[in-house]
């Protein structure tokens, strides 16, 4: 069972002290090196999406804290905040059964005992297009509460998911930028059968909606494969697709270069990410798929 903090300071104390008791996965030549603490920030409402990350963390540190916290300052809707699952018992026994190490589960008051903090990380022009456009502030709340977190239990690695390729981005541009002494991994996105992205917004979507959210991924797919013929030809295969499926409502459809997350030129040639969002019904759906662009 997981150690579950609901402190700050308990938490710091709890990971300190498995820092000095922790042996590495080999034994021999880890014995030496410190061991190694791996932080998986999460919402909570788990699926196997996050359930990736846990096992990437895994592999990569001897040490694994799990973070849930539904983070109000990247929410800028207060009905979107409050109907957030929350699942934690059922969050807690996965977790258990992923042999996490450590569990930080902080209310409000903890991580904002004054309100929304006067003082935030700022994602730049990146943080105000397409996720950051939609939800004004969004990024800004990200990178403020993933720098708190971790300032709070210092890391040795920190693994997001491609799934949200803007924040995987801005977390590691942050990272960069800011000298943070720590490294970021990003985990592919978990899919179900169908190809759907897994997100806890799925629960959201009644079945029709679900079976008209798997048209994300087929775009998704659709633009890929026409990857070889220019940005042109990516952009009007996943349209095309799109378009069959009117269940779903189009809010962005771009390609980016994935170094600097700007929108690729007609010209542009070599990897790119494509990222859609999308409405199905009252429930916002994010994906993106990587493409080698001819
Ligand atoms: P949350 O939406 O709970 O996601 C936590 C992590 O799980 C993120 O890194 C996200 O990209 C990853 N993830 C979600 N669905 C995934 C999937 N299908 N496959 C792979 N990874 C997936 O993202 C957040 O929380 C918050 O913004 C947070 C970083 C915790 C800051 O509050």
């Amino acid at each position: 069972e997981p150690i579950v903090s609901t402190t700050i300071a308990d938490v710091r104390e709890v990971v300190a002290a498995a820092r000095t008791s922790a042996t590495g996965p080999d034994a021999t030549a880890a014995a030496a090196a410190a061991p190694r603490v791996a932080l998986v920030p999460t919402m909570g409402a788990l699926h196997d999406g996050h359930l990736a990350l846990v096992e990437r963390a895994r592999e990569t540190a001897d040490v694994v804290v799990v973070s849930i916290f539904v983070n109000p300052l990247q929410f800028n809707q207060a009905s979107d905040l409050e109907n957030y699952p929350r699942t934690l018992d059922e969050d807690l026994a996965k977790l258990g059964a992923a042999g996490v190490d450590i569990v930080f589960a902080p209310g409000g008051e903890e991580m904002y005992p004054n309100g929304p903090v006067a003082t935030r990380v700022t994602g730049g022009g990146v943080g105000m297009m397409f996720e950051g456009r939609s939800r004004r502030g969004h990024f800004d709340g990200v990178l403020t509460v993933v720098s708190k977190l971790f300032h709070i239990v210092a890391p040795d690695v920190a693994v997001f998911g491609q799934k949200d390729a803007q924040q995987a981005f801005l977390v590691q541009r942050m990272v960069r930028d800011l000298d943070l002494p720590l490294r970021i991994e990003v985990v592919e996105t978990v899919r179900a059968d169908d190809g759907l992205a897994l997100s806890s917004r799925n629960r959201r979507l009644d079945s029709t909606e679900r079976r008209a959210a798997t048209t994300i991924a087929a775009a998704l797919d659709a633009a890929a494969s026409s990857a070889d013929r220019g940005i042109d030809a990516v952009i009007a295969a996943a349209q095309s697709t799109l378009m069959g499926e009117p269940v779903v409502k189009l809010d962005y459809l771009v390609v980016v270069d994935p170094a600097t997350f700007e929108p690729a030129p007609d010209d542009f040639h070599g990897r790119a990410l494509i990222l859609i969002a999308a409405t199905v019904g009252d429930t916002r759906l994010i994906d993106n798929e990587y493409a080698f662009v001819n």
